[in-house]
């Protein structure tokens, strides 16, 4: 009985379905000619969105913010971005979306604020911890090096600009300071060291809650959260994970309640307590070696964790699915249905394009789109838009030498006009630069012709929308890990691809009796399947 519960518990239906489409809001559509994307942009833009088959938008964070990390240091949580618009601005989309079954997600980033929150001035302006508990990490004995690392993105003591003394823990760049949520363990030597449910940590968790209401009530679908499960500290990172996990558990029981339909998606996976999950998804990120193992050909740098070897998803057919595959059985463990976001790209790596000529495109979205996930399909991976190099370190997007995150985030080429369509502000004034190549990619080049990456992906949209087998909840079993990849979708279906240069072939029983429903490259006799380089199938039962 419990099972069924969690089934239905992380069963949110809309979700389980759905596809996402990932904008970054400054480069999206400017509206007003200032040179950044907004809210009447994408407003303007709705017809479009719908016209690719999706069901929610996520934004990367819109709210006030001086924008030292692009938007994810937030100075003030109930206020859209004044660039952007206003909050009434976010109303009309969320009610124009609506009307078209366009679902509306936010970027909660709760881990820490921007040091230009009302919270930090003012515990910066004391002079000493706030009387009620303070909303930020504070010591005032110089710390020693200790658990911190110096990988971008990992807490820090910063030493503080003053009034106040001492110095704050920081989660990213110095302007993201920690809010308190708590340590896992206390120790009367290491005042700063609050309980979990400690003054503070109470106060932020109460605002968590009111931030989370606050837009709820205005009618959001839910939130994709950033840096989930670094909300409580620890000097061992599982503690930690395990203690920020119980927050949003606690979280949930008020949703269920005040919200039941709200989604939350972690940046990342949640960890398995043993106890019921509190978020509606696991994100499998694309800068993480799973994902990367299939689609990261290093345009965008090289991470540790990246391994030397070509993605699978590559011409040369060198790659392997395993640890991919891998991952994602761990993630099922828990519930065979649990909804796995599997993005094509993201505002923090590198772009499906990447190192990828567009033909080879067809297998790759085949994949992300027929796979039994949830896409997430990144702003302008539909046409097939590049990653652009040695882009300037713009609002924070260089985070080491080894890693430009700016490539990732240029204007949405629209048309061939001016700016290709993303805006009329002079060119030298627009967020990042447009991709220079006179033969860049852009939606009306690829509008309703045939062959064209922006018409495939309404096609692979379209046919998963009328076809169950192939959304999110229908099993998923691999029938051939490798060249070809082939897996069948409950038990109808089976999708092959072959996404190196090299034709493949395939023979197996499961193909007996199915013919080629929609693919480029594909043929199917008895039990043999048939790829060209870069072919693509998805094979379903004559009947
Ligand atoms: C997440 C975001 C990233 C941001 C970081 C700090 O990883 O995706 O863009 O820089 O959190 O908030
Ligand atoms: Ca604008």
């Amino acid at each position: 009985m419990e099972a069924m519960a969690d089934l239905e518990r992380t069963g949110r239906s809309w979700l389980t379905d759905a596809v996402i489409y990932g904008i970054y809001p400054q480069s999206f559509q400017d509206s007003n000619g200032d040179g950044i994307g907004d809210l009447r942009g994408v407003i303007d833009r709705l017809d479009y969105i719908v016209s690719l088959g999706v069901d929610a938008i996520w934004f990367n964070p819109c709210f006030v913010s001086p924008f030292h990390d692009a938007g994810y240091d937030v100075a003030d949580y109930l206020r859209i971005a004044p660039r952007y618009g206003t909050n009434d601005d976010l109303v009309e989309l969320v009610e124009k979306a609506g009307q078209r079954g366009i679902r509306i997600l936010l970027d909660l980033v709760v881990g820490h604020t921007s040091i230009e929150h009302e919270w930090f001035r003012t515990e910066l302006a004391a002079d000493g911890p706030h009387p009620e508990g303070d909303r930020y990490i504070w010591r005032t004995d110089e710390p020693e090096r200790g658990w911190e690392s110096d990988l971008p993105g990992t807490p820090q003591w910063v030493r503080s600009p003053g009034p106040r003394q001492g110095w704050y823990l920081k989660n990213f760049y110095d302007e993201q300071p920690a809010l308190n949520f708590g340590w896992v363990r206390t120790d009367p030597a290491q005042p700063w060291r609050d309980p979990v449910d400690g003054p503070g940590p109470k106060r932020n968790r109460q605002a968590l809650k009111e931030i989370l209401d606050f837009w709820l009530s205005k009618g959001v679908a839910g939130f994709r959260v950033d840096m989930a499960f670094s909300l409580v500290k620890d000097e061992g990172l599982r503690d930690g994970v395990l203690a920020s996990a119980a927050i949003w558990q606690e979280l949930r029981e008020w949703l269920d309640d005040a919200y039941p339909d709200a989604v939350l998606i972690p940046e990342g996976e949640e960890p398995r307590t043993g106890a019921r999950l509190a978020f509606d998804a696991d994100f499998m990120l694309v800068i993480y070696a799973p994902h990367a193992s299939l689609f990261d050909n290093h345009s965008a740098g090289r991470l540790p964790w990246h391994e030397p070897r070509p993605a699978f998803f590559d011409a040369a057919g060198e790659g392997s699915t395993e640890l991919f595959l891998d991952t994602w059985a761990h993630l099922r463990e828990v519930d065979p249905q649990r909804s796995i976001l599997l993005a094509t790209a993201d505002h923090d790596f590198t772009r499906l394009r990447s190192g990828r000529a567009p033909e080879e495109l067809g297998a790759a979205l085949t994949f992300l789109f027929t796979w039994g996930s949830v896409p997430s399909l990144y702003y302008g991976d539909e046409i097939g838009m590049r990653y652009l190099p040695d882009l300037p370190n713009v609002e924070g997007a260089i985070c080491s030498p080894l890693y430009n995150r700016a490539g990732c985030r240029t204007p949405m080429q629209w048309d061939d006009g001016p700016n290709a369509g993303f805006s009329a502000a002079p060119a030298d004034s627009l967020y990042l630069p447009i991709d220079p190549d006179p033969d860049r990619p852009t939606v009306a080049a690829q509008d309703g012709v045939p062959g064209s990456t922006l018409t495939l992906v309404r096609e692979l949209l379209a046919l998963r929308r009328r076809t169950p087998a192939l959304q999110g909840q229908a099993p998923t079993t691999v029938v051939n890990p490798g060249y070809p990849f082939a897996w069948l979708r409950g038990e109808d279906h089976l999708v092959v691809v072959n996404p190196r240069r090299e034709p493949a072939t395939l023979e197996t029983d499961q193909a007996e009796g199915m013919e080629v429903l929609f693919g480029s490259g594909c043929d199917v006799t008895g039990d043999r399947i048939e790829l060209d380089g870069f072919g693509y199938g998805i094979l379903g039962r004559s009947r």
